[in-house]
């Protein structure tokens, strides 16, 4: 079987934290548990570029029990956990080719050997998947029936890529389910962004100003949680509506130039290029701390950066490089500018992603069960589907609800009652 991993002597230890994530994925458990009987994806190869997590693995296995066979490459040269490639490498039906720090010809070969398995289903983090088969390698793409994508930017990217008239099959922002973005871009961004910036750096995050950029779903979450960790949070944002959320929510909101002068902290989190440059590092303070959030590593301008650190660069601990700028301030990049929480710490929390893949594998049978009738453009996750993982989740939590009465379905549903 092909495979590229680091070390397939770690398959024990990637084998015992795939199982202990999978205590915390219910609901993926479910659909496994189903997929086991129904077979839905039979005869299917699924080609995915995902962070090659625990939690990833737990999907690559349902995947598998229902009926598909599986080629994994990482979605980022940073994100992959060797032990977990490791693991899976020796699943039957899955060829994983993922190195932690691969280098950028390595992550592109591995993608490729991804498109060599000539999938009929792509399930892509980020988009590199798709653009590379739809750039060079045109002439697969008719085997492709659909595919899925997991994040913001890769959304932006397919939409981008649908306006341009190249989009040649359907594919379903999995990004876009409630189930998906309000839960794992929010809760797991906020807590897997913390856990990365304290594993890189182990800085007390009590009474640090710490500077947010971008506050979308991420941005709400990384900014909760640095503010229940006793951070005074500052929030930059370019979407007024948004900014006045953000000071409705009791965050101070100011320039990022303004906030480059005072921050301790500061976290990208916009899916935009440059919202930290030239410009902000020259007037940040001695020891300031910057991580990315979002998807690629273009949120800070590591290019500028270097050119800035006449002092020289060096690595002070794992994860962390200090910049020496020429009046001798030190600023200091985690994890190389790229996913802070996937490059130093482990990703989202298993129970989060719980839902996340849920909707992948949900929509990964929902495109083969359709993909007769729909066509070569960007699909919302059904909302049934949506709304089953959210009911299987809180049923998972031992949650109950209420439901509406008779009455109250009614006056819903009447006009003629008023004051
Ligand atoms: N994206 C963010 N966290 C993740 C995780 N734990 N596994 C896979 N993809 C992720």
């Amino acid at each position: 079987m092909d495979f590229d991993v680091k070390d397939p002597g770690l398959a024990e230890q990637g084998r015992a934290r795939i199982e202990w994530a999978a205590k915390e994925m219910p609901v993926l458990g479910l659909i496994r548990e189903r997929f086991e009987k129904e077979k839905p994806l039979a005869g299917i190869r699924v080609g995915a570029c995902l962070h090659v997590t625990t939690e990833t693995a737990n999907l690559v296995k349902t995947l598998v029990a229902g009926g598909a066979e599986v080629a994994l490459c990482a979605s980022n040269p940073l994100s992959t956990q060797d032990d977990t490639a490791a693991a899976l490498a020796q699943e039957q039906g899955v060829r994983v080719f993922a190195i932690k720090g691969e280098d950028n010809e390595t992550y592109y070969r591995h993608l490729n050997a991804v498109l060599d398995f000539r999938p009929h289903l792509t399930m892509d983090d980020g988009c590199d998947l798709v653009s590379t088969l739809h750039k060079e390698r045109k002439e697969q793409i008719a085997e492709v029936l659909g595919g899925t994508e997991e994040t913001t930017t890769g959304v932006i990217r397919l939409r981008a890529m649908a306006a341009d008239g190249v989009l040649a099959y359907p594919v379903v922002a999995v990004n876009d389910a409630n189930t998906k973005h309000l839960f794992d871009n929010r809760y797991g961004t906020g807590q897997s962004t913390i856990d990365g910036i304290v594993r890189a750096t182990n800085v007390l995050l009590a009474g640090r100003t710490f500077v947010v950029s971008g506050y979308g779903m991420c941005g709400r979450g990384v900014a909760s949680r640095a503010r229940g960790m006793g951070a005074r949070v500052i929030v930059c944002e370019v979407q007024p509506l948004t900014a006045l959320e953000a000071v409705m929510d009791g965050y101070e909101v100011m320039p990022s130039r303004d906030a480059a002068r005072v921050g301790d902290v500061f976290v990208t989190v916009t899916g935009d290029a440059h919202a930290l440059g030239r410009e902000h590092f020259e007037l940040m303070k001695d020891g300031a701390i910057m991580a990315n959030s979002g998807h690629f590593d273009v949120e800070i301008d590591k290019v500028a950066l270097g050119e800035l650190a006449v002092g020289g660069v060096r690595r002070v601990r794992e994860f962390v490089d200090e910049y020496t700028m020429a009046d001798g301030r030190r600023l200091h990049l985690l994890a190389e500018g790229r996913l802070v929480n996937l490059g130093a710490a482990e990703g989202h929390p298993a129970a989060v992603m719980d839902m996340s893949f849920a909707n992948q594998a949900l929509s990964a049978e929902h495109v083969v069960r359709h993909a007769k009738e729909l066509s070569p453009q960007v699909y919302g996750v059904p909302r049934e589907l949506d709304d089953d993982i959210a009911r299987l989740k809180l049923d998972a939590m031992g949650v109950e609800i209420d439901a509406l009465t008779d009455e109250q379905r009614h006056y819903l549903s009447s006009w003629e009652q008023g004051t």
